[in-house]
């Protein structure tokens, strides 16, 4: 007797997404706090400052967004430095502020600092890899130290009465790998939700993909949970929901990368149309992401490094985006910054009227890649291969 055996199709997109739809979550809640959509803008540390969550924000899509760390011992201290990180608009809502260290009481006495500043939730950094954080003022170092770890959260659960979250990595090394225990703890300790970022703190930014432990967290604990690591467009975030059965997805480098990626991942899960950035609204934003920066650094320095980070992320993977970054470097002022990047994104509207349609910022981070290294050299090639293109805009003849 013959057995027909029906293959299953492969799913083209608008089948898959309507097959995802009901499956997949768009919101959650810290709380009484609606998390809406479930995309969060992970903290990072120099980066993550008032001007980009305003940036992140204006452009939307982002249900929830986080401070760099901070230090608690110095916020507790009111030092003007800490007091300046932890600062958040007046429409700035739902913000997390986060801090380290590794005293209950300090901790607490920041955790109260920021619940009278009036921010919604106060996120406790259970995951910098940073040997200086780590060694003497907490971090991913608590992973190792459950009992300590115990102490800050019930001492800092104890001290306020907004929202507390954690946010971790999956483990210590290869050897401790106990984000679901640590879990666990904090959940009985009143935290209400919960970020997990893949890595153990050993692979840094490294390491094979490996989200098992996000899952296992998921399936162990009933507050939220959400999926960290290498999610920088709608297949990864995708991917992320359906590895781990998350509540939400929390994105860092892809987000500076691309600030768009999280309208773009809201667009996919809800089925509206793709959103397409050109090369004048990407140059409206980082002139607008400058203004911003000028207005918050005192000195020209400071404000000159925070561009050059931010456009060396942003310029990744974009036509002669290295020549860009090189340019931006040898920028010994505020305005040939600015200049640097008129020229070059003017040139990128012309490269785009030519070819009928914008530069894709979407690409993807290989893990072996630390944060920052250079993919644009691989890309280039490879787009040159594809499709010809003018000079570059930095070149003599450009
Ligand atoms: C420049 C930079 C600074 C970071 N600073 C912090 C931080 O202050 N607090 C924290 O919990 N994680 C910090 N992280 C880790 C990120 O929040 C995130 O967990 C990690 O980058 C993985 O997510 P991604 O692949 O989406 O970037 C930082 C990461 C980067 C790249």
């Amino acid at each position: 007797m013959g057995v027909h055996l029906e293959l299953p199709r492969p799913l083209d997109d608008r089948r898959a997404r309507r097959h995802l739809r009901p499956v997949l979550p768009l919101r959650f809640h810290i709380r009484d706090i609606v998390i809406e959509p479930n995309l969060v803008l992970a903290p990072m540390e120099g980066v993550t400052d008032l001007s980009f969550r305003r940036l992140v924000r204006s452009i939307g899509g982002v249900g929830l967004t986080v401070t760099e760390f901070i230090a608690s011992e110095a916020l507790r201290r009111g030092v003007a430095r800490a007091e300046m990180m932890a600062r958040f608009d007046p429409d700035e809502h739902p913000v997390a502020i986060q801090i380290y260290g590794r005293s209950a009481e300090a901790m607490a006495e920041a955790a109260v600092a920021i619940e009278e500043a009036g921010a919604d939730i106060v996120d406790l950094n259970f995951g910098c890899p940073s040997k200086k954080v780590c060694a003497h003022s907490g971090g991913s170092s608590l992973l190792r130290e459950p009992d300590l770890a115990r102490q800050i959260v019930r001492a800092v659960r104890k001290a306020i009465s907004i929202p507390l979250t954690v946010k971790m990595r999956s483990g210590f090394d290869a050897d401790l790998r106990n984000a679901p225990d640590i879990a666990q703890m904090c959940e009985e300790e009143g935290v209400e939700s919960l970020a997990i970022h893949w890595r153990t703190r050993a692979d840094m930014y490294g390491g094979l993909r490996a989200v098992d432990k996000i899952a296992e967290t998921k399936a162990r604990v009933r507050i939220p949970v959400l999926g960290n690591g290498d999610v920088v467009d709608a297949e990864s975030a995708l991917a992320m929901f359906r590895d781990t059965g998350v509540d939400g997805v929390m994105i860092g480098r892809g987000a500076i990368k691309n600030p768009w990626v999280f309208r773009q991942i809201r667009a996919r899960m809800t089925g509206e149309p793709e959103v397409v950035v050109d090369a004048a609204e990407k140059q409206a934003v980082l002139l607008r992401y400058f203004e911003s920066i000028r207005g918050e650094f005192r000195d020209d320095r400071g404000v000159l490094g925070r561009m050059k980070k931010i456009a060396n992320y942003f310029t990744h993977g974009l036509p002669y985006g290295t020549d860009l970054r090189v340019a931006f470097l040898h920028s010994q002022s505020i305005d040939e910054a600015i200049g640097q990047t008129n020229r070059y994104f003017d040139w990128l509207a012309e490269e785009e009227e030519r070819r009928g349609r914008p530069f894709s910022l979407v690409s993807h981070l290989p893990v072996e890649l630390p944060p920052g290294s250079d993919q644009s050299a691989a890309w280039a090639a490879e787009r040159k291969a594809a499709e010809p293109i003018g000079p570059s805009p930095f070149s003599p003849a450009g």
